[in-house]
């Protein structure tokens, strides 16, 4: 498919916002992946698919990923907030025939993270974050880090996130306290 006819199925399943939060990501991922010299393409094309999953029912999900034979913890399987993700790196291969392995992974750990992230999935993690149509308070701040140095702003990323979680007494899955300190462990090397 090309990046055109993605646009184009993506418009017929998704909601007018989500399609433009979308589009937003692309775009924001596409000029930081110039920046922080790592393919565009496929972090346009990451950006683009990132939520593709995001309408579908949490049953839809699962089976998604038990068909896919994707194993995930029974945390994840039981909430669309984070089982999106894994359900949208398999809709990525069935419906948009994306198969290339960075950009699924990327996709796979748009909400989550992982430790040792790669630039690409740093990048999708950060540009669903700070796309145009997000507004929160200190997203301006973190739109200029993003320019300025890639791990700072995905720290302050997950940070945010967290503290976000603790205060709304949601639960916070383990991976994203994981992915937070391998970037802490890191910081400087
Ligand atoms: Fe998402
Ligand atoms: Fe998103």
């Amino acid at each position: 498919m090309t990046i055109k006819e993605i646009k184009e199925k993506l418009e017929s399943t998704l909601t007018h916002k989500r399609f433009v939060h979308s589009l937003g990501t692309s775009d924001v991922a596409g000029r930081l992946a110039e920046l922080y010299g790592t393919d565009k393409k496929k972090a346009e094309i990451a950006g683009l698919l990132h939520d593709c999953a995001k309408e579908l029912t949490l049953a839809e999900m699962q089976k998604n990923v038990e068909q896919e034979g994707i194993q995930v913890d029974a945390a994840v399987l039981k909430r669309r907030a984070l089982l999106h993700g894994p359900a949208g790196s398999v809709l990525a291969k069935t419906l948009y025939g994306v198969y290339d392995k960075e950009i699924v992974q990327a996709i796979y750990f748009h909400t989550t993270g992982r430790p040792d992230m790669t630039t690409l999935e740093k990048i999708v993690f950060l540009s669903d974050y700070i796309e145009p149509s997000r507004d929160f308070p200190g997203v301006d701040q973190l739109r200029e880090k993003a320019e300025e140095n890639l791990d700072e702003a995905v720290m302050a990323a997950y940070n945010s996130t967290i503290k976000y979680l603790l205060d709304s007494g949601e639960y916070i899955y383990e991976l994203t306290f994981l992915a937070r300190n391998d970037l802490i462990l890191k910081k400087g090397k």
